[in-house]
């Protein structure tokens, strides 16, 4: 059998990732693996660590089966089903995320992190583009450390004690994902998720603070009103989003992003009306946020 670094046999030694920041606020580029074959361990701690740094790190020229997709997802922890619309056949932890030519809005078109109405929020997402559009589709990624380190320390301390309530039907995210729950529905349509959580979470492996509230998900701070929380909540939606924190990834076939959901928001771009754009998405187990 053939390790990542083309060495027969040999599934423990270290694979020199060739890691490239893309932006000053989070996202690299890692060259130097090939996902298609069996990684060692230590490049899979290796990614895991470059991961950790920058947050949403991001692969070129890779060609992964839905298979490969699975295998190099679960070296990382474990897969999670999307609750609300199904996944592929026979694969059901992948998720088709998709637009079609006739379609006006994308899946998750607007600033979020991942499922956040969950208890268990997941971890990290790995999306494999599939087939794109001739140009656009990008995806914007925006660090949740420096949304909540650059506030006044007044504000962090008022942030500190309270929880954000999330839950699965907000108008503007529903309409993202129409088009799926038409076609491929796993919930019934009126199923409505929530959980709340704090509103700063501390990162369960680096120990950092990030800002975790999104626009997508999150209604109102627990024990306030929709009306009471929509000034401070529109705030923060505003300055998570500023452009110094963010990076974005122009998709190329054989791209993959693999981002850490506890740490980031994403955004893809909507600028591709009467093109198809497929991608396939794994979600992998996360913890309750703290
Ligand atoms: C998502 O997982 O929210 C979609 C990201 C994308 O389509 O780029």
């Amino acid at each position: 059998m053939l390790t990542d670094n083309g060495i027969p046999g040999n599934n423990t030694m270290s694979q020199t990732l060739d890691i490239r920041p893309v932006a000053g606020a989070l996202g690299a580029e890692i060259g130097g693996v090939d996902l298609s074959r069996d990684l060692s361990d230590n490049t899979v701690a290796d990614i895991r660590h470059a991961l950790l740094e920058h947050l949403v790190i991001f692969f070129r020229d890779q060609d992964i089966t839905p298979d490969r997709h699975l295998a190099f997802a679960r070296r990382f922890g474990e897969t999670v089903e999307y609750p609300l619309v199904k996944g592929l056949e026979g694969h059901p932890e992948i998720m088709t995320v998709v637009k079609l030519e006739h379609e006006k809005l994308n899946f998750g078109g607007l600033w979020h992190s991942d499922t956040t109405y969950l208890d268990e929020p997941p971890m990290g997402s790995i999306l494999v583009a599939r087939e794109l559009p001739p140009h656009g589709g990008d995806t914007l990624f925006a660090n949740m450390f420096l949304a909540h380190e650059t506030l006044s320390e007044g504000l962090r301390n008022l942030l500190k004690p309270l929880k954000g309530v999330s839950v699965s039907n907000l108008p503007k995210v529903c309409q993202t994902r129409q088009a799926r729950m038409d076609d491929s529905a796993r919930a019934a349509p009126e199923t409505v998720l929530t959980a709340t959580h704090p509103v700063v979470r501390t990162h369960p492996e680096s120990g950092k603070k990030a800002l975790y509230v999104n626009g997508a998900h999150t209604c109102r701070f627990e024990g306030l009103s929709e009306e009471e929380s929509a000034p401070l909540l529109e705030y923060l939606f505003e300055h998570q989003t500023r452009p110094e924190f963010t990076c974005r990834f122009r998709w190329e076939p054989g791209s993959i992003a693999f981002w850490d959901n506890r740490a980031t928001q994403h955004n893809p771009v909507n600028d591709y009306h009467g093109h198809k754009r497929v991608m396939h998405r794994i979600t992998l187990a996360g913890d309750k946020p703290s």
